[in-house]
């Protein structure tokens, strides 16, 4: 056993924030009040389904995570969001077409009753998207002020003792940090002047944290991962982490790269291509919005297969990543991974991936579960990037200089021990002694 952390309980109501009440946001929200609704189990979601080893095997200590930790209930959550687009959950999750009518009848009321606040939004980020929706502020430290008074009020009128943010907005057009996101006096002297190079999403995040709300970043805009964010975290003492949720194709290559690496087979090439039809996938087929897709997707393999380490296994991969805007497909995405690799003699070999996947159903249960664990690292004193929900994101952001860890396994791995760790019992080894 080590000390235990001080850990403020979870008491009263905590508030979901959510910029972007699209297809994401509304499956999430849906799902959380069907579970309230008929006590079924949440689905995907490692915070309310799995267990967690404690002490040595022997000792059969083996209790659920969110009885482990202390976590807030499904019972205590209050959703609330921003969109340019959407009125309110109903309405979006009817146009995102992820759920049967069915399954939304028992519900409605409640998803209609999440009603989308004005957005801060500029086209020049997303071209395809035309809101209709948007706070009249031109002036970005206006717009920064107006969101810090919504999440006041809505904490004041839901009667929320916590809340979070999770970013479910549209992907943004590419962009490079630059001198405005260098510190927090550059970034904030950028705000007042409407600097070019700030994004919706910067404003939101600067918003939450300056309200002392934790932020996780679902899409692989930059947001969290600059410097600016990232101080501005550690001087409020709030969390942050990004992003880009882990779903769908790049799942299955973080669970498939490790696999082959551990057994020291050789790579050559991994072609991955997707068909999505859903707005995202629509958003996604502008060019400058594809780059930070693709850039976020791209950096996967080579820091699991360390070809610095083993050359002449992974020195040479083609890796290829598409997505192409199918509307006949809807949200139920299809991939197509076709994986070159080659093993003792260098005899090659192929494997053949055909993933018929639906993207908001996977990636819900991650927007519930890091609202859950970033309310529980605050509530833990953490502040900055929180490196252990590493498992949940395409990119992961690193806390140090190190690169950040894209195997699937370690990151369970962390995730867990880092709540034992907080609880005061001793990480797991897995060694011939535990
Ligand atoms: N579904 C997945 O598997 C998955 C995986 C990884 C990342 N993501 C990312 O999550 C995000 C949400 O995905 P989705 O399928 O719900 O997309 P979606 O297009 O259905 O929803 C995004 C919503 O964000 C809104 N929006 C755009 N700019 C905004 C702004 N400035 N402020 C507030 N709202 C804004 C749009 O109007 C839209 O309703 C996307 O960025 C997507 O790339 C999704």
């Amino acid at each position: 056993m080590t000390e235990p952390r001080t850990i403020a309980p979870a008491s009263g109501k905590l508030g979901l924030l959510m910029p972007g009440l699209g297809a994401v946001a509304s499956t999430l929200i849906a799902g959380v009040l069907h579970s309230r609704q008929t006590g079924e189990a949440p689905l995907g979601s490692v915070s309310q389904m799995a267990h967690i080893r404690l002490g040595k095997r022997e000792e059969n200590r083996n209790p659920l995570i969110r009885e482990f930790v202390p976590m807030a209930e499904l019972d205590d959550l209050v959703f609330g969001g921003w969109d340019p687009l959407s009125p309110n959950a109903l309405e979006a999750a009817r146009h995102a077409g992820v759920m049967k009518d069915a399954d939304l009848a028992a519900i409605s009321g409640e998803l209609e009753g999440v009603v989308a606040m004005d957005a801060v939004f500029d086209q020049k980020w997303v071209s395809r998207i035309e809101g209709v929706r948007v706070k009249t502020e031109t002036n970005k430290m206006e717009q920064a002020e107006a969101l810090i008074a919504d999440i006041e009020r809505f904490r004041t009128e839901n009667n929320c003792d916590r809340l979070v943010m999770v970013w479910c907005g549209s992907t943004e057009a590419f962009q490079e940090p630059s001198a405005v996101h260098a510190s927090i006096e550059a970034f904030e002297e950028g705000l007042r002047n409407s600097d070019d190079n700030i994004s919706p999403s910067q404003i939101y995040a600067y918003a939450a944290l300056q309200s002392g709300v934790p932020f996780a970043n679902g899409a692989p805009n930059l947001t969290t991962d600059l410097d600016c964010i990232v101080e501005l975290s550690k001087r409020e003492g709030v969390p942050i982490a990004g992003k880009d949720f882990k779903t769908g194709q790049t799942l299955i290559k973080t669970l498939i790269a490790p696999g082959l690496k551990s057994r020291m087979l050789g790579i050559r090439g991994w072609y991955s291509t997707n068909i999505l039809g859903n707005r995202d996938g629509e958003v996604l087929d502008a060019p400058e919005n594809f780059q930070t897709k693709e850039n976020s997707k791209l950096g996967v393999l080579d820091t699991i297969l360390q070809p610095e380490v083993y050359p002449s296994l992974y020195g040479e991969i083609d890796h290829k990543v598409r997505i192409d805007y199918y509307p006949p497909r809807g949200d139920e995405k299809e991939g197509w991974d076709n994986i070159d690799i080659f093993g003792w003699l260098g005899y090659p070999m192929q494997i053949k991936i055909n993933l018929l996947a639906r993207d908001s159903i996977l990636a819900a249960p991650i927007v519930l579960d890091l609202a859950l664990f970033m309310d529980l690292a605050a509530r833990a004193g953490e502040s900055g990037v929180q490196e252990w929900l590493s498992f949940y994101f395409k990119a992961p952001q690193s806390a140090t200089v190190n690169d950040p860890e894209h195997d699937i396994f370690i990151q369970q791995t962390k995730l867990k021990n880092t709540l034992r760790e907080w609880m005061g019992e001793v990480p797991v080894t897995h060694s011939e002694a535990g």
